[in-house]
């Protein structure tokens, strides 16, 4: 395939393309068998098309839920219908805003916005970065500063749909990177609107070529060192920067998802190793930064893939603080970085690893948090732990060590994923966010979709059995699984799971795929991403699936975003996107009157004029949402 052909791919067809069958583990290979022999598993009914168990003890959550249209719900708002309109879409008596879209200026020294070319390599740098995704507010002195990711960019859209979208020149790989990164902004309601503070000592851009501090176990390793780097300690940039996080202590986690896509080989003959293919890194990457950059090539500088795919830290109220890269967090496709303080002190952080049969994991911090105290480095150390899914209902956390998998530290942070698999993590269906309930001790994760649980790898599947977890074969639409920790803390080393939600259509099946009790043809979606808890327990759901809303997505409509109540399962969609977009990322004001999320890809196929409408080119934004009451959202 010619990388003009591989820019128009997913991350996600590009890691089909790339990446072999993962690997089946013992774990598997034993329940496999027990699926072949008995037809099902006990506790957690294997779910076939046909087989669907609403009773099942996995279900029990969705089975307590029926739908609700009462009066005593805990959700403040009327229900939104599904639609396909290239609109935001909000209840009744909530309104919406742009607050900053791709290309806006941060300094009043910047250019305006240019739709006819979208900008050069030079005013983006000064500009609000492309596609952004996730976010937290910070406030300082009465004003609220934001720190959010871009994920990435769509070349089509970066180049305002010229007909060369790929760089052609150095000038646009220097756009394409600076598009990448975090931005900090500040944000304030000036005359009853909501925008950026140009020119605030806060507004800062970092681009996938900032310098950033290599911390952790793999600082320093060889397989770290560069020709620009040869100690290993100073990586430079960040991006594909996708779920979000932030810290008691006042910092920013932001995420690096699918960094395999930016590198490639100018040897026909380069031969990837296993650990890159691991990684789904190919000698054809989705962008073409090699042409500006020999990093990106994969023959010139073999090393710089590994410095890449971790969570990395970021004071935002110090425009001048260096960016840590947390290599104790481990080195996937991270989604997003959930941080709860344990009973005993210690930080828990909660991080899934994006890519269909990956793990989701848990790190805790050596050294404990204290209140007031100086906690700035406590995700410099600490243990890896992997989560394992039983069939009974429940799990437990598998530690990385050099003793459970005969790696060093070092070894276990750049290769996290082939550690995981010698302790015999479970597979999952692409974890995407974690969230924490703020009330308990109880812990979320969006399981976004995964078409080859439960098929043979002469399928295209990867053998992985439907079970537990992820109870679906062939899941198109993906669920929601919720976990406590054993004596309410959070380092316990093992947990009771349940399914809070089978997504699903119950408009197009009566099996497996119409989801669980608490889905029905009026609050039906497809694909869980984004997903935080609000200051009153309330769970905020977003979706990043299939927009086509026909076949089995018929009536689903655009991506959109839900609330689900953990105590009784009632979910309501509160939020419809415009076409071709996906929502995620979440932030709240201090008092909750404002929630702003972002709209991210409009158009990603060349549909949608939004946010400008007319014929203008789409453009990543940031929206805040309020109530025309101005009282508290949800
Ligand atoms: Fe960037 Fe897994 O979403
Ligand atoms: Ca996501
Ligand atoms: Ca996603």
């Amino acid at each position: 395939m010619k990388i003009e052909q591989m820019q128009n791919l997913s991350f996600d067809e590009l890691d089909e393309l790339v990446r072999p069958a993962p690997e089946v583990v013992e774990f598997e290979e034993v329940a496999h068998k027990m699926v072949s022999r008995r037809g099902f598993l006990g506790g957690g009914a294997a779910v076939g098309a046909s087989a669907f168990v609403m009773g099942s003890t996995t279900l029990a959550a969705g089975n307590a839920l029926a739908a609700s249209t009462t009066t005593d719900s805990r959700l403040a708002f009327s229900m939104v219908k599904a639609n396909a309109l290239d609109a935001v879409t909000v209840p009744e008596g909530y309104k919406w805003e742009v607050v900053v879209s791709w290309g806006d200026p941060l300094w009043s020294n910047a250019p305006a916005f240019d739709s006819a070319t979208g900008g050069t390599g030079a005013s983006q740098e000064l500009a609000f970065g492309d596609h952004n995704d996730g976010m937290a507010l910070f406030s300082k002195d009465g004003k609220q500063i934001m720190a959010i990711n871009h994920e990435y960019t769509n070349p089509k859209t970066l180049h305002a749909n010229r007909a060369d979208a790929m760089p052609i020149n150095a000038d646009d790989v220097r756009k394409n990177i600076a598009a990448h990164g975090v931005s900090v902004i500040e944000v304030a309601q000036r005359g009853g609107k909501w925008g950026v503070v140009q020119d605030s000592p806060y507004n800062r851009r970092i681009t996938a070529d900032t310098e950033m501090d290599i911390t952790g176990p793999a600082r320093g390793h060889k397989w770290m060192q560069t020709s620009a780097d040869p100690k290993g300690l100073v990586a430079k940039g960040t991006w594909n920067n996708c779920g979000s996080g932030q810290t008691p202590w006042g910092t920013y986690l932001t995420c690096e998802e699918n960094f395999n896509g930016y590198f490639s080989a100018s040897d026909a003959n380069y031969k990837m190793s296993d650990g890159f293919k691991r990684y789904s890194i190919s000698s054809k990457g989705r962008y073409d930064w090699a042409l500006a950059d020999a990093r990106f090539d994969l023959v010139k500088e073999p090393n710089e893939p590994n410095r890449f795919g971790y969570v990395v830290e970021i004071d935002p109220l110090d425009p001048t603080s260096r960016p840590k890269k947390r290599t104790a967090l481990g080195r996937f496709k991270h989604e997003n970085a959930e941080v709860a303080i344990a009973s005993n002190g210690h930080v828990v952080v909660y991080l899934g690893d994006d890519e269909r049969g990956e793990f989701l994991y848990r790190f805790v911090s050596k050294h404990k948090y204290l209140a007031g105290g100086n906690n700035r480095d406590l995700l410099e150390e600490g243990t890896l732990y992997v989560a394992k899914f039983h069939d009974n209902n429940r799990g437990e956390w598998l530690a990385l060590t050099p003793k459970t998998t005969g790696m060093t530290d070092a070894e276990i942070a750049i290769h996290t994923r082939l550690a995981a698999s010698k302790v015999g993590a479970t597979t999952m269906d692409r974890p995407e966010w974690v969230a924490s309930h703020p009330h308990k001790v109880e812990v979320y994760c969006a399981l976004t979709n995964n078409k080859n649980r439960g098929v043979k790898p002469n399928e295209g599947g990867d053998e992985a059995p439907a079970t537990g977890a992820n109870p679906r074969v062939k899941n198109n639409f993906g669920q929601i699984v919720r976990w406590s920790p054993m004596n309410e803390d959070h380092t316990s080393a093992e947990f009771k799971w349940d399914l809070f939600v089978l997504a699903g259509n119950p408009a197009v099946f009566d099996d497996a795929n119409a989801g669980s009790k608490n889905i029905n043809q009026d609050n039906m979606f497809n694909s869980p991403d984004g997903l935080a808890f609000d200051s009153k327990g309330l769970l905020w759901i977003q979706t990043d699936g299939n927009y086509s809303n026909e076949k089995d997505f018929k009536g689903q409509g655009n991506n959109q975003m839900l609330v689900g109540d953990p105590e009784t399962g009632e979910i309501r969609r509160f939020l419809v996107g415009p076409n071709e977009c996906e929502v995620t990322g979440f932030a709240w004001n201090p008092g909750r009157t404002t929630m702003f999320i972002s709209i991210q890809h409009p158009g990603e196929k060349g549909n949608s004029h939004w946010p400008e409408g007319g014929q203008s080119a789409p453009r990543s934004s940031v929206i805040a949402i309020s109530r025309e009451d101005g009282a508290v959202i949800g």
